[in-house]
């Protein structure tokens, strides 16, 4: 039986979060520039966000670049941007066409004008699309984040149009990049590497964790089916006993 087959289409998870890792090795062991391995990481982001507008998955978050990563070499920091801007332009009809709305997490104001203005361009031409919303962290740094909603609420606090004894889980939810997304479900992490890298700490509080050797740009459709099916035959106890959640 194919896998799509196995999958049970009422018990998806309703967030995928997704750490695209491993271009640069599936370019090596190719024996190509490392910058063809974005281009392949490309491709694979296409095939899985279609997937995923079909097989009705709501929620798509994928990590693109991190804070971190404006620590590569220029050059490459060059080509990714460059990548990013020509992926928006090409993607926009398929976007559209799949009633996919585009939002974006992180510091854009960080990323060249060129980008953020596409950026921009490609999130409000997408605003009312409702099937899938897919989201990129760009410039994304969880801890960033953090440091940012408490610089927000601190004044919220000071100003008085907050107080300290009303902070709860959904102050501090609405105040992060992430305030109109739903908590994660299931976190997957390409090309062997098991950490979490910066990514949505908050979010992921109770999300299902998935490790594949795959690298990002050999990553299909299959391995993102595979992946649910994994989800799908574990049981999430949100603290409470097996009996008690059957
Ligand atoms: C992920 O692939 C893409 C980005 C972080 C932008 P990498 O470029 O990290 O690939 P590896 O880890 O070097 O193989
Ligand atoms: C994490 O991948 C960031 C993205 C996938 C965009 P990295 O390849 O940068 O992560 P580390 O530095 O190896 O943990
Ligand atoms: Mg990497």
């Amino acid at each position: 039986m194919s896998l799509l087959k196995q999958l049970n289409l009422s018990n998806l998870p309703n967030h995928i979060a997704i750490i695209m890792d491993g271009n640069g090795r599936w370019a090596k062991k190719k024996g190509l520039l490392r910058n063809l391995g974005h281009q392949g990481g490309a491709k694979t982001v296409r095939e899985i966000v279609e997937v995923c507008a079909e097989i009705n998955v709501k929620y798509l978050t994928l990590y693109a670049f991190s804070t971190e990563n404006w620590n590569r070499p220029k050059l490459e920091v060059d080509l990714l941007m460059k990548l990013l801007i020509s992926s928006l332009k090409k993607e926009l009809k398929t976007l559209q066409k799949n009633n996919i709305k585009l939002v974006t997490i992180g510091n854009i104001d960080s990323l060249p004008t060129k980008v953020s203005a596409e950026l921009k361009d490609v999130v409000e031409k997408t605003k009312n699309n409702s099937r899938l919303t897919l989201t990129l962290a760009l410039s994304y740094s969880s801890r960033e984040e953090l440091i940012k909603t408490i610089k927000e609420i601190s004044l919220k606090v000071k100003n008085n149009l907050i107080s300290p004894e009303n902070i709860d889980e959904s102050v501090i939810n609405n105040h992060l990049y992430t305030r109109n997304l739903p908590d994660v479900d299931l976190l997957i992490r390409t090309s062997g590497e098991q950490r979490i890298s910066n990514f949505l700490l908050w979010q992921i509080a109770y999300a299902e964790l998935y490790f594949t050797e795959t690298l990002w740009p050999d990553f299909n459709k299959e391995n993102l089916f595979k992946a649910i099916l994994n989800y799908q035959n574990r049981e999430r106890r949100f603290g409470k006993t097996s009996e008690q959640v059957k």
